[in-house]
């Protein structure tokens, strides 16, 4: 392998193009040379854009490229695990979207063939790579606030996605909260029990589908410390992403990012603009930090930053949660099939 990682990615759609755009700008040691769409307009539009020199007419065509290393992942959920299946058999590196799927067969497949072909995986769960998430985990880590005792994310949306969205998402569990769920892992690690409450609050359509908008998970950790999740489609004021961890000698807490520091005080109230908008803002300094971890982990031969099983655990929590809601009692993971 030369010094730069070449790869193709395939789904140009809201997440792909962001990596794209941060694999051209933002990442050195990678080298974007194939992109692929179902839509081939969208793929097409995505080419010139941003200036990749060839559009795949499939993934297939990626994967018969002897010159591509790796493939990066960012079609919809449904494409995960039969995509990651096929990389892993064609010997290319795998990055993949979260979550790889909603059922436990398909993911054990898709690592099964990962394992075999011995290639890398690394599941998007970015924001473990948001410095504020990482210097939580590190005070944990380094016993600054002493033994965990509580944790609460709070994670809602500015405004929910369209109906057809939430339609094929899987479901607030699957497609939201298995963030928080992951960044729950990785702050405190394994979950032994899960207890989900929820609602349709914001928009009775997304009911209607299915769904629910609002929801509030308890989690107990195998450590003993005792943990919230809550999720809203919409938060009127704007994207709102907090986390504190509460343990024996203090607290580790990260508030929401503002894109200025500037309050407007008056004879009537103190202002401060809303939160950044949503996670491409948020989350975009996280994004170029995963994507470099990933090509830094294929060159220099270090293990996967987010793991399959970092990817399969929370949809385990998922699942739960799901059954939860369903059966108004608390789930032990121990009843999970994993
Ligand atoms: N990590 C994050 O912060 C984050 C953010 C958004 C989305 N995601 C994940 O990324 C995935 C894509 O989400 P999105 O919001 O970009 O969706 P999107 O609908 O904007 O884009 C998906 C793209 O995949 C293409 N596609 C679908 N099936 C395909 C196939 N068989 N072959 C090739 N292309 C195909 C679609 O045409 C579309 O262009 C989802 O799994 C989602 O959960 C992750």
């Amino acid at each position: 392998m030369t010094d730069k990682l070449r790869l193709g990615l395939v789904g140009t759609g809201r997440i792909g193009r962001l990596h794209v755009a941060t694999l051209k700008q933002r990442v050195p040691q990678a080298e974007l040379i194939s992109v692929t769409d179902v839509n081939m307009q969208s793929a097409q539009e995505c080419a010139e854009q941003y200036g990749i020199k060839q559009v795949a007419a499939s993934l297939d065509d990626i994967l018969a490229d002897d010159t591509i290393d790796a493939v990066v992942i960012c079609s919809s959920t449904d494409t995960h695990a039969p995509f990651i299946t096929q990389a892993a058999k064609a010997g290319k590196h795998i990055f993949c979207e979260k979550p790889i799927a909603a059922n436990l067969a398909a993911i054990d497949a898709a690592l099964a063939a990962v394992e075999e072909a011995d290639v890398k995986l690394m599941i998007g769960f970015n924001r473990r790579f948001d410095s504020n998430a990482a210097r939580i985990k590190s005070a944990i880590d380094a016993g600054e606030i002493g033994i965990p005792h509580l944790m609460h994310i709070i994670s809602r949306d500015p405004a929910p996605p369209p109906i057809e969205y939430i339609k094929v998402s899987g479901g607030i569990f699957f497609d939201m909260m298995i963030h928080d769920f992951d960044m729950a892992r990785f702050l405190l690690g394994d979950v032994e029990e899960v207890y989900a409450a929820g609602g349709v609050m914001v928009d009775p359509a997304i009911g209607e589908a299915g769904d629910i908008d609002t929801a509030c998970v308890t989690l107990k950790f195998k450590n003993g410390a005792i943990g919230t999740i809550d999720n809203s489609r919409q938060a009127v004021y704007g994207y709102d992403q907090r986390i504190e961890v509460f343990g024996s000698k203090g607290a580790a807490k990260a508030e929401n990012v503002y894109p200025n520091a500037v309050t407007i005080s008056t004879d009537q109230t103190v202002q401060q603009d809303k939160p950044l908008h949503f996670f491409i803002e948020r989350y975009v300094a996280s994004y170029q930090t995963e994507l470099a971890a990933f090509v830094d982990s294929v060159l220099q031969g270090t293990p996967s930053p987010v793991s399959g099983q970092d990817g399969h655990a929370p949809v385990v929590l998922a699942m739960a949660a799901l059954r939860s809601l369903k059966e108004n009692r608390p789930i032990s993971l121990s009843e999970m099939a994993v």
